[in-house]
Protein backbone atom coordinates (compact mmCIF):
# COMPACT_ATOMS: atom_id res chain seq x y z
CA UNK A 1 0.00 0.00 0.00
CA UNK A 2 1.19 3.64 -1.13
CA UNK A 3 -0.18 6.60 0.12
CA UNK A 4 0.77 10.11 -2.13
CA UNK A 5 -0.18 13.74 -1.33
CA UNK A 6 -0.11 15.88 -4.56
CA UNK A 7 2.16 18.97 -3.83
CA UNK A 8 1.69 20.89 -7.21
CA UNK A 9 0.60 19.98 -10.69
CA UNK A 10 1.72 16.68 -11.15
CA UNK A 11 4.06 16.77 -8.12
CA UNK A 12 3.89 14.26 -5.21
CA UNK A 13 5.39 13.97 -1.92
CA UNK A 14 5.65 10.07 -0.34
CA UNK A 15 3.31 10.09 2.62
CA UNK A 16 3.82 6.24 3.58
CA UNK A 17 3.67 2.98 2.48
CA UNK A 18 3.74 -0.54 3.82
CA UNK A 19 4.24 -4.24 2.18
CA UNK A 20 2.77 -7.31 4.19
CA UNK A 21 3.24 -10.99 2.63
CA UNK A 22 0.42 -12.87 0.81
CA UNK A 23 0.51 -16.57 2.40
CA UNK A 24 1.48 -18.31 -0.76
CA UNK A 25 -1.16 -19.69 -3.39
CA UNK A 26 -3.65 -17.19 -2.36
CA UNK A 27 -3.10 -15.32 -5.09
CA UNK A 28 -2.43 -17.33 -8.25
CA UNK A 29 -2.10 -15.62 -11.99
CA UNK A 30 -4.40 -13.15 -10.91
CA UNK A 31 -6.55 -15.16 -9.33
CA UNK A 32 -7.76 -14.52 -5.45
CA UNK A 33 -8.16 -18.35 -4.30
CA UNK A 34 -7.89 -17.47 -0.22
CA UNK A 35 -9.96 -14.58 -0.16
CA UNK A 36 -9.30 -14.63 3.69
CA UNK A 37 -5.85 -14.86 3.20
CA UNK A 38 -5.97 -11.58 1.32
CA UNK A 39 -8.29 -10.15 3.31
CA UNK A 40 -5.72 -10.26 6.68
CA UNK A 41 -2.70 -9.18 4.48
CA UNK A 42 -4.53 -6.01 3.38
CA UNK A 43 -5.91 -5.36 6.92
CA UNK A 44 -1.95 -6.01 8.13
CA UNK A 45 -0.93 -3.51 5.31
CA UNK A 46 -3.55 -1.05 6.40
CA UNK A 47 -2.74 -1.06 10.19
CA UNK A 48 1.18 -0.78 9.20
CA UNK A 49 0.50 2.14 6.90
CA UNK A 50 -1.51 4.07 10.13
CA UNK A 51 -3.11 6.56 7.24
CA UNK A 52 -6.72 8.08 7.46
CA UNK A 53 -7.27 7.55 4.17
CA UNK A 54 -10.53 5.38 3.63
CA UNK A 55 -10.65 5.41 -0.16
CA UNK A 56 -8.60 3.63 -2.40
CA UNK A 57 -7.37 2.42 -5.85
CA UNK A 58 -6.97 -1.29 -6.72
CA UNK A 59 -5.79 -2.67 -9.68
CA UNK A 60 -7.17 -5.96 -11.74
CA UNK A 61 -4.89 -8.20 -13.06
CA UNK A 62 -3.82 -7.91 -17.29
CA UNK A 63 -4.91 -11.65 -17.52
CA UNK A 64 -8.18 -11.07 -16.28
CA UNK A 65 -9.10 -8.51 -18.87
CA UNK A 66 -10.13 -7.95 -21.99
CA UNK A 67 -8.98 -4.76 -23.90
CA UNK A 68 -9.55 -2.99 -27.17
CA UNK A 69 -8.94 -0.21 -29.08
CA UNK A 70 -12.10 1.21 -31.73
CA UNK A 71 -12.66 3.86 -33.46
CA UNK A 72 -15.86 6.02 -32.41
CA UNK A 73 -17.30 9.18 -34.47
CA UNK A 74 -15.32 12.37 -33.27
CA UNK A 75 -19.41 14.02 -33.53
CA UNK A 76 -20.93 11.02 -31.89
CA UNK A 77 -22.80 12.17 -28.43
CA UNK A 78 -22.21 10.44 -25.44
CA UNK A 79 -25.40 7.97 -25.57
CA UNK A 80 -24.60 7.12 -29.39
CA UNK A 81 -20.90 6.25 -27.95
CA UNK A 82 -22.38 4.13 -25.01
CA UNK A 83 -24.23 2.18 -27.03
CA UNK A 84 -21.42 1.75 -29.69
CA UNK A 85 -18.76 0.79 -26.82
CA UNK A 86 -21.45 -1.42 -24.97
CA UNK A 87 -22.23 -3.64 -28.23
CA UNK A 88 -18.10 -3.99 -28.63
CA UNK A 89 -18.40 -5.03 -25.05
CA UNK A 90 -20.97 -7.74 -25.93
CA UNK A 91 -18.54 -8.96 -28.96
CA UNK A 92 -15.69 -8.89 -26.96
CA UNK A 93 -16.98 -10.96 -24.33
CA UNK A 94 -16.76 -14.68 -24.19
CA UNK A 95 -19.20 -14.93 -20.30
CA UNK A 96 -22.77 -13.84 -20.23
CA UNK A 97 -23.24 -10.38 -20.97
CA UNK A 98 -24.92 -9.23 -17.48
CA UNK A 99 -21.13 -10.36 -15.99
CA UNK A 100 -19.68 -7.72 -17.96
CA UNK A 101 -18.12 -4.98 -16.03
CA UNK A 102 -17.23 -2.55 -18.49
CA UNK A 103 -15.07 0.80 -18.77
CA UNK A 104 -13.63 2.94 -21.55
CA UNK A 105 -11.49 5.94 -22.37
CA UNK A 106 -11.40 8.06 -25.09
CA UNK A 107 -7.82 8.69 -26.07
CA UNK A 108 -8.23 11.08 -28.54
CA UNK A 109 -8.19 11.58 -32.21
CA UNK A 110 -7.19 8.77 -34.29
CA UNK A 111 -4.09 9.23 -36.81
CA UNK A 112 -5.52 7.22 -39.40
CA UNK A 113 -8.96 8.33 -39.59
CA UNK A 114 -9.54 12.10 -38.67
CA UNK A 115 -13.04 11.81 -38.52
CA UNK A 116 -12.71 9.25 -35.70
CA UNK A 117 -11.42 9.38 -31.63
CA UNK A 118 -9.59 5.96 -30.47
CA UNK A 119 -11.46 4.99 -27.85
CA UNK A 120 -9.74 2.11 -25.02
CA UNK A 121 -12.55 -0.20 -24.02
CA UNK A 122 -12.07 -3.04 -21.21
CA UNK A 123 -13.86 -5.30 -19.77
CA UNK A 124 -13.75 -7.95 -17.04
CA UNK A 125 -15.88 -10.57 -15.50
CA UNK A 126 -18.23 -8.73 -12.86
CA UNK A 127 -16.90 -11.18 -10.56
CA UNK A 128 -13.60 -9.98 -10.78
CA UNK A 129 -14.00 -6.60 -9.58
CA UNK A 130 -16.29 -7.46 -7.17
CA UNK A 131 -14.07 -9.78 -5.11
CA UNK A 132 -11.65 -7.38 -5.05
CA UNK A 133 -13.75 -4.18 -3.90
CA UNK A 134 -15.66 -7.05 -1.20
CA UNK A 135 -12.21 -7.89 0.63
CA UNK A 136 -11.31 -4.16 0.50
CA UNK A 137 -14.35 -3.26 2.59
CA UNK A 138 -13.80 -5.93 4.58
CA UNK A 139 -10.97 -4.31 5.98
CA UNK A 140 -12.98 -1.11 5.87
CA UNK A 141 -11.46 0.56 2.89
CA UNK A 142 -13.74 1.79 -0.08
CA UNK A 143 -12.52 0.80 -3.58
CA UNK A 144 -13.07 4.52 -5.70
CA UNK A 145 -11.08 3.56 -8.67
CA UNK A 146 -10.48 -0.08 -10.25
CA UNK A 147 -7.37 -0.18 -12.72
CA UNK A 148 -5.70 -2.42 -14.71
CA UNK A 149 -1.86 -3.12 -12.87
CA UNK A 150 -0.31 -3.52 -16.92
CA UNK A 151 -2.10 0.61 -17.44
CA UNK A 152 -1.00 1.39 -13.81
CA UNK A 153 2.36 0.83 -14.31
CA UNK A 154 2.17 2.93 -17.32
CA UNK A 155 0.91 5.70 -15.09
CA UNK A 156 3.79 5.36 -12.91
CA UNK A 157 6.28 5.47 -15.86
CA UNK A 158 5.53 9.24 -16.42
CA UNK A 159 7.13 9.54 -13.03
CA UNK A 160 10.52 8.14 -14.94
CA UNK A 161 10.38 9.71 -18.31
CA UNK A 162 12.55 12.87 -16.98
CA UNK A 163 15.14 10.07 -15.80
CA UNK A 164 15.42 9.48 -19.38
CA UNK A 165 17.82 11.62 -22.08
CA UNK A 166 15.25 13.79 -23.71
CA UNK A 167 12.23 12.96 -21.62
CA UNK A 168 12.00 9.40 -23.78
CA UNK A 169 11.35 10.73 -26.74
CA UNK A 170 12.12 8.64 -30.14
CA UNK A 171 13.63 6.09 -27.28
CA UNK A 172 12.57 2.62 -26.90
CA UNK A 173 12.11 1.65 -23.75
CA UNK A 174 10.69 -1.78 -22.06
CA UNK A 175 9.31 -1.59 -18.97
CA UNK A 176 9.95 -5.55 -17.24
CA UNK A 177 7.58 -6.62 -14.26
CA UNK A 178 9.22 -9.94 -13.19
CA UNK A 179 6.78 -10.95 -10.29
CA UNK A 180 5.92 -14.24 -8.52
CA UNK A 181 4.78 -16.07 -10.96
CA UNK A 182 4.56 -13.81 -13.84
CA UNK A 183 6.67 -11.33 -16.36
CA UNK A 184 4.92 -8.53 -17.84
CA UNK A 185 6.28 -6.51 -20.76
CA UNK A 186 5.02 -2.91 -21.66
CA UNK A 187 7.45 -1.49 -24.78
CA UNK A 188 6.74 2.51 -25.40
CA UNK A 189 8.64 4.30 -28.50
CA UNK A 190 8.34 8.27 -27.79
CA UNK A 191 6.34 7.05 -24.76
CA UNK A 192 3.75 5.54 -26.47
CA UNK A 193 3.13 1.73 -25.74
CA UNK A 194 3.87 -0.19 -28.58
CA UNK A 195 3.85 -3.67 -27.53
CA UNK A 196 3.00 -5.73 -24.43
CA UNK A 197 2.93 -9.51 -23.48
CA UNK A 198 2.50 -11.50 -20.26
CA UNK A 199 4.03 -14.93 -19.54
CA UNK A 200 4.25 -17.26 -16.72
CA UNK A 201 7.91 -16.44 -15.19
CA UNK A 202 8.62 -15.58 -11.95
CA UNK A 203 10.62 -15.72 -8.67
CA UNK A 204 8.46 -18.64 -7.88
CA UNK A 205 10.63 -21.41 -9.80
CA UNK A 206 13.67 -19.75 -7.76
CA UNK A 207 12.50 -20.32 -4.24
CA UNK A 208 11.15 -23.73 -5.66
CA UNK A 209 15.09 -24.51 -6.40
CA UNK A 210 16.18 -23.22 -2.91
CA UNK A 211 13.90 -25.31 -1.06
CA UNK A 212 14.43 -27.98 -3.19
CA UNK A 213 18.46 -27.98 -3.17
CA UNK A 214 18.69 -26.72 0.18
CA UNK A 215 15.78 -29.05 1.70
CA UNK A 216 13.84 -26.54 3.45
CA UNK A 217 10.22 -25.59 3.31
CA UNK A 218 8.98 -23.03 0.65
CA UNK A 219 8.67 -20.49 3.45
CA UNK A 220 12.14 -20.80 4.81
CA UNK A 221 13.08 -20.45 1.06
CA UNK A 222 11.11 -17.25 0.72
CA UNK A 223 13.23 -15.70 3.40
CA UNK A 224 16.08 -16.99 2.54
CA UNK A 225 16.10 -15.36 -0.74
CA UNK A 226 14.95 -12.10 0.71
CA UNK A 227 17.98 -11.97 3.08
CA UNK A 228 19.99 -14.20 1.14
CA UNK A 229 21.50 -15.74 4.05
CA UNK A 230 21.88 -19.04 2.51
CA UNK A 231 25.06 -21.22 1.64
CA UNK A 232 28.03 -20.06 -0.96
CA UNK A 233 26.39 -22.42 -3.34
CA UNK A 234 23.65 -20.30 -3.63
CA UNK A 235 25.46 -17.65 -5.88
CA UNK A 236 27.35 -20.06 -7.61
CA UNK A 237 25.25 -22.51 -8.50
CA UNK A 238 21.55 -21.78 -8.42
CA UNK A 239 20.64 -18.11 -8.49
CA UNK A 240 22.92 -17.57 -12.13
CA UNK A 241 20.48 -20.29 -13.89
CA UNK A 242 17.97 -17.97 -12.52
CA UNK A 243 18.73 -14.89 -13.58
CA UNK A 244 20.25 -15.97 -17.16
CA UNK A 245 16.38 -17.61 -17.45
CA UNK A 246 14.57 -14.18 -16.43
CA UNK A 247 17.09 -12.55 -19.13
CA UNK A 248 16.43 -15.14 -22.06
CA UNK A 249 12.85 -14.85 -21.70
CA UNK A 250 13.21 -11.16 -21.80
CA UNK A 251 14.71 -11.10 -25.05
CA UNK A 252 12.14 -13.42 -26.42
CA UNK A 253 9.38 -10.94 -25.70
CA UNK A 254 12.04 -8.11 -27.48
CA UNK A 255 11.64 -10.45 -30.13
CA UNK A 256 8.39 -10.69 -30.36
CA UNK A 257 8.17 -6.94 -30.89
CA UNK A 258 10.67 -6.55 -33.16
CA UNK A 259 8.72 -9.21 -35.42
CA UNK A 260 5.71 -7.74 -35.15
CA UNK A 261 6.20 -3.36 -34.92
CA UNK A 262 8.26 -1.42 -37.12
CA UNK A 263 10.72 -1.24 -33.91
CA UNK A 264 14.17 -3.51 -33.99
CA UNK A 265 15.76 -2.57 -30.84
CA UNK A 266 15.83 -1.05 -27.14
CA UNK A 267 17.43 1.50 -25.89
CA UNK A 268 16.38 1.23 -21.63
CA UNK A 269 14.83 -1.43 -19.82
CA UNK A 270 13.39 -0.40 -16.50
CA UNK A 271 12.87 -3.29 -14.27
CA UNK A 272 10.59 -3.56 -11.27
CA UNK A 273 8.94 -6.19 -9.32
CA UNK A 274 10.22 -8.12 -6.78
CA UNK A 275 12.67 -10.17 -8.53
CA UNK A 276 14.52 -6.57 -9.53
CA UNK A 277 15.57 -6.70 -6.30
CA UNK A 278 17.66 -10.11 -6.69
CA UNK A 279 21.33 -9.55 -7.09
CA UNK A 280 22.74 -9.75 -10.59
CA UNK A 281 19.72 -9.21 -12.09
CA UNK A 282 20.79 -5.97 -13.78
CA UNK A 283 23.91 -7.07 -15.27
CA UNK A 284 22.66 -10.05 -15.94
CA UNK A 285 19.93 -8.75 -18.73
CA UNK A 286 22.51 -6.01 -19.31
CA UNK A 287 24.66 -8.83 -20.92
CA UNK A 288 21.77 -10.31 -23.21
CA UNK A 289 19.94 -7.19 -24.38
CA UNK A 290 23.04 -5.00 -24.57
CA UNK A 291 20.46 -2.71 -23.48
CA UNK A 292 20.54 -0.08 -20.60
CA UNK A 293 19.30 -1.43 -17.54
CA UNK A 294 17.95 0.24 -14.51
CA UNK A 295 16.06 -0.40 -11.76
CA UNK A 296 12.96 1.31 -12.29
CA UNK A 297 12.17 4.39 -9.20
CA UNK A 298 9.26 6.88 -9.86
CA UNK A 299 9.90 7.70 -6.26
CA UNK A 300 13.42 9.77 -6.93
CA UNK A 301 12.09 12.99 -8.04
CA UNK A 302 9.48 13.08 -5.25
CA UNK A 303 9.58 14.87 -2.02
CA UNK A 304 8.96 12.63 1.26
CA UNK A 305 6.91 12.95 4.28
CA UNK A 306 9.35 12.61 7.52
CA UNK A 307 8.24 9.07 7.78
CA UNK A 308 9.65 7.78 4.60
CA UNK A 309 13.05 6.48 5.16
CA UNK A 310 15.16 7.20 1.86
CA UNK A 311 16.79 4.27 1.95
CA UNK A 312 14.10 2.15 2.67
CA UNK A 313 11.95 3.55 -0.06
CA UNK A 314 14.82 2.95 -2.47
CA UNK A 315 14.91 -0.60 -1.68
CA UNK A 316 10.71 -1.07 -1.81
CA UNK A 317 10.41 1.11 -5.20
CA UNK A 318 10.95 -1.91 -7.66
CA UNK A 319 8.08 -3.42 -5.59
CA UNK A 320 5.93 -0.44 -5.06
CA UNK A 321 5.80 0.40 -9.10
CA UNK A 322 1.91 -0.64 -9.80
CA UNK A 323 0.85 0.94 -6.32
CA UNK A 324 2.20 4.17 -7.68
CA UNK A 325 0.69 4.23 -10.82
CA UNK A 326 -2.50 3.69 -8.36
CA UNK A 327 -2.22 6.01 -6.47
CA UNK A 328 -1.54 8.49 -9.21
CA UNK A 329 -4.72 8.17 -10.39
CA UNK A 330 -6.21 9.79 -7.57
CA UNK A 331 -5.06 13.07 -9.14
CA UNK A 332 -5.95 13.10 -12.83
CA UNK A 333 -9.83 13.64 -11.61
CA UNK A 334 -11.35 10.61 -13.60
N1 LIG B 1 14.33 -8.57 -1.55
C1 LIG B 1 14.05 -9.50 -2.43
N2 LIG B 1 15.03 -10.23 -3.01
C2 LIG B 1 14.74 -11.18 -3.91
N3 LIG B 1 13.50 -11.52 -4.32
C3 LIG B 1 12.49 -10.83 -3.78
C4 LIG B 1 12.69 -9.79 -2.82
N4 LIG B 1 11.49 -9.29 -2.47
C5 LIG B 1 10.58 -9.98 -3.17
N5 LIG B 1 11.17 -10.91 -3.95
C6 LIG B 1 10.54 -11.88 -4.85
O1 LIG B 1 9.73 -11.18 -5.78
C7 LIG B 1 8.55 -11.94 -6.06
C8 LIG B 1 7.34 -11.07 -5.71
O2 LIG B 1 7.39 -9.91 -6.48
P1 LIG B 1 6.11 -8.98 -6.66
O3 LIG B 1 5.67 -8.50 -5.34
O4 LIG B 1 6.47 -7.99 -7.70
O5 LIG B 1 5.09 -10.07 -7.23
P2 LIG B 1 3.53 -10.02 -7.40
O6 LIG B 1 3.15 -8.80 -8.12
O7 LIG B 1 2.92 -10.32 -6.10
O8 LIG B 1 3.36 -11.33 -8.31
P3 LIG B 1 2.76 -11.49 -9.77
O9 LIG B 1 3.08 -10.26 -10.52
O10 LIG B 1 3.46 -12.70 -10.31
O11 LIG B 1 1.32 -11.72 -9.56
C9 LIG B 1 8.58 -13.17 -5.18
O12 LIG B 1 9.04 -14.29 -5.94
C10 LIG B 1 9.58 -12.78 -4.11
O13 LIG B 1 10.27 -13.91 -3.62
MG1 LIG C 1 3.03 -8.15 -10.08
Amino acid sequence: MLELAEVGKGSYRVERHAIAQLPKDAVAEGKINKPEAVTAAMGEAWRALDSRTRNIALALPASAIISKKILVPSKAGENDIEAQITAEAHQMASFPVDEISLDYQILGPSPKSPADNEALVVISRRERVDERVAIAEAVGLKTVIMDVDNLAALTAYTQLVNQLPNGGKKLTVAIVDIGANSTHINILHSNQAIFQRTHSFGGQILTQEIARRFDVSLEEAEDAKRTGQLPERYKTEVLPGFLDSAAQEIVRSLQLCYSSTPYQNVDHILLCGGCALLPGMDAAVRSRTQSNVIAANPFARMALSNRESPQKLHNDAPLLFVACGLAMRRFDGT
